[in-house]
């Protein structure tokens, strides 16, 4: 699935992906600065492979992914993948491929966006995201919204002549900070007249 716009703060939106979008991605992805953490160097990045990932992202019903967009370009992606419907529970992703835009809290708010999409619109139960132990912004923008450490697996990938650890967070709704839940929400005032829709809520 495409997800839907979620306009952000300070210039970070998540947009619905084109083919235009996923074609920038082997372009971001061969660069050292944005896969450091990615994992071992290998994958099929042509076109033709690009368009037939755009369809399948599409299609999908197991999974939801955005491009972030920062002062309306598209500068990454994020999503959340192999959802479970009925455990509720789904694995989240994100890759910021312009490195000249990294440290201005582009990750951060597009996780932000990206969790509350996840209790608020999917009603989903947990969300988890494996990340390189050594992946501190990556980590630290997890941990904002209310990831925590509940696993590590030591070793999990070499590349570059060193190997990785890799950190296994998990977050639930009751964990993601209130005041930016709320903030967003459309709650209606006690005595606007219009609280019966919201009953049992
Ligand atoms: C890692 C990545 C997601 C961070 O994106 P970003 O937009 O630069 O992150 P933010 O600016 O929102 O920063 C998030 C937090 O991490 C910190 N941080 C960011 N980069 C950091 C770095 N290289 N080292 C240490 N801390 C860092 C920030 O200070 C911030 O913490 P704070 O709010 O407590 O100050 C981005 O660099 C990226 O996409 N890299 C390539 C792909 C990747 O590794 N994806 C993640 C796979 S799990």
């Amino acid at each position: 699935m495409l997800g839907p716009r979620l306009e952000g703060r300070n210039g970070v939106a998540l947009v619905p992906p084109t083919l235009e979008h996923f074609r920038l991605h082997p372009a971001w992805e061969v660069q050292p600065e944005a896969s450091r953490f990615m994992g071992p160097r290998f994958g099929e990045l042509t076109p033709e492979k690009q368009e037939k990932r755009f369809k399948e992202t599409a299609d999908g019903q197991t999974q939801i992914q955005w491009t972030i967009a920062y002062e309306g370009e598209p500068v990454g992606f994020t999503g959340i993948f192999h959802i479970d419907w009925v455990r509720r529970d789904g694995e989240t992703g994100l890759f910021i491929g312009r490195h000249d835009l990294y440290g201005r809290g582009i990750a951060s708010e597009a996780v932000r966006l990206r969790t509350s999409f996840a209790w608020r619109e999917l009603r989903l139960r947990r969300v988890h995201n494996w990340v390189a132990l050594a992946n501190r912004g990556s980590r630290r923008a997890n941990e904002k919204v209310g990831y925590r450490r509940m696993g590590l697996l030591p070793r999990s990938y070499f590349r570059s002549g060193e190997w990785y650890d890799e950190w296994l967070g998990e977050a639930f709704a009751n964990t993601f900070p209130t005041d930016d839940l709320t903030a967003r929400l459309d709650v209606p005032q006690r005595g606007s007249g219009d609280e019966s829709q919201h009953a049992g809520e």
